[in-house]
């Protein structure tokens, strides 16, 4: 173990929005191999046994210093008997044998192949391996039973499966900032999701629109979906309307009015002047009242705002959403306007969005 200056392990809290997570940590080995386990357990349906191996690993990610020991380990909040034999195959042996298995599986092969297409969730993806299924090529034979946004996910799976990188969301994110000031002048355009937390490369693009004017936003997005599709810019659209306060909310899901989007992005310099690459973009509308804490739900990580969640129902008794801050007791949404005064009010100290990569 090299000494270190930072604070003893002993004091990492429980909660892992009281923890700051850099994107870059020091215990790779062992959260990949946690990691992979949370995925098998969730492709089995497990989502309680996939939140410990999780847990297990966003604790790791916080850590300081490469974990030396076992012994170090009785330090870590949320770490279980078999989370704890993982942790040790792996400091021993430099793998674990349970997850090198995982990993050759053929369930977990095709259930990574098949979760990875865009519209194609874990139920789906359970399903079509019950059937048999295993590859793309058997996918695509099955057309009929794909949904439209299966069909485009799999259409452009090569192009999807390419991480974008931070140059090109920038891109994406000002070609629709220009397209949304030209309908809305003062419309605001947010880069959110991981490369907001630093990442230099994603998955997707996820953009928060809003206005300074609440109320205004709502003639946003109509209006730009049909501008980017009339200029071609657009490989695939689904939108969705505002339900906020019309539905009571089914999940943890937000309910703004949003588009999932397949979006055709120019690649200048590729050589080709005609090249162009297919890219998920998410677009998300929030009215200004609420723009903060949208801003903070968009960010994530995922896990990062699951533990803000529930640290505000376990520990304050309020109900965090993307839409506000509800205090049960005084039956009233607790205003702010900066990320800032909404840690301030959960009594959290200020987690920066490059620190939450929990
Ligand atoms: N999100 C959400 N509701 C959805 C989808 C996403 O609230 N229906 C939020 C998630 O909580 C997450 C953020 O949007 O914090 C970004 O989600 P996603 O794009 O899936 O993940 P990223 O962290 O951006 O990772 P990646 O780089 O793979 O895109
Ligand atoms: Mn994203
Ligand atoms: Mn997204």
């Amino acid at each position: 173990v090299t000494p270190s200056k930072e604070p003893d392990p002993a004091v990492l809290p429980a909660y892992g929005c009281q923890r700051r997570t850099p994107l870059a940590h020091h215990n790779a080995m062992l959260t990949e191999a946690l990691e992979t386990l949370a995925r098998d357990a969730a492709f089995s349906g497990d989502e309680t046994r996939s939140l410990a191996f999780t847990r297990a690993a966003s604790a790791l990610k916080a850590l300081p210093r490469r974990l030396g020991s076992l012994r170090d380990l009785a330090a870590l909040p949320g770490v279980g008997k078999h989370c704890r034999r993982v942790i040790q195959e792996v400091l021993e042996d430099g793998s674990s044998a349970e997850v090198e298995a995982v990993r050759r599986s053929e369930r977990y092969r095709t259930m990574q192949l098949f979760t990875g297409i865009f519209g194609v969730g874990t139920r789906t993806a359970a399903s079509w391996y019950q059937e048999g299924l295993r590859t793309l090529a058997d996918l695509r034979a099955t057309g009929p039973r794909l949904s439209r946004q299966q069909q485009a996910g799999l259409q452009y799976w090569e192009d999807l499966a390419t991480p974008v990188t931070l140059a090109e969301a920038e891109a994406i994110r000002e070609l629709v900032q220009a397209e949304a000031q030209r309908i809305l002048p003062d419309a605001t355009v947010t880069l959110v999701g991981g490369f907001r937390r630093g990442k230099p490369m994603g998955h997707d693009v996820d953009l928060l629109l809003s206005h300074p004017e609440e109320g205004r936003e709502q003639a946003l997005l109509g209006p730009l979906v049909a501008s980017l599709e009339q200029q071609g810019l657009l490989l695939y659209q689904q939108r969705q309307p505002n339900t906020f306060g019309q539905e009571p909310s089914s999940s943890s899901m937000d309910q703004f009015e949003r588009c999932f989007a397949i979006a055709r992005l120019a690649l200048p310099g590729a050589g080709d002047p005609g090249a162009w690459r297919a890219t998920r973009v998410d677009l998300v509308v929030a009215p200004r009242s609420q723009f903060a804490f949208a801003l903070l739900g968009w960010t994530g990580s995922r896990h990062f705002e699951r533990e803000l969640r529930r640290f505000a129902g376990r520990q304050r008794g309020l109900a965090l959403s993307s839409h506000g801050l509800y205090d049960p007791q005084r039956e009233m949404f607790l205003p702010a306007t900066t990320e800032e005064e909404i840690f301030q009010l959960l009594g959290l100290d200020y987690v920066a969005p490059t620190e939450r990569n929990a």
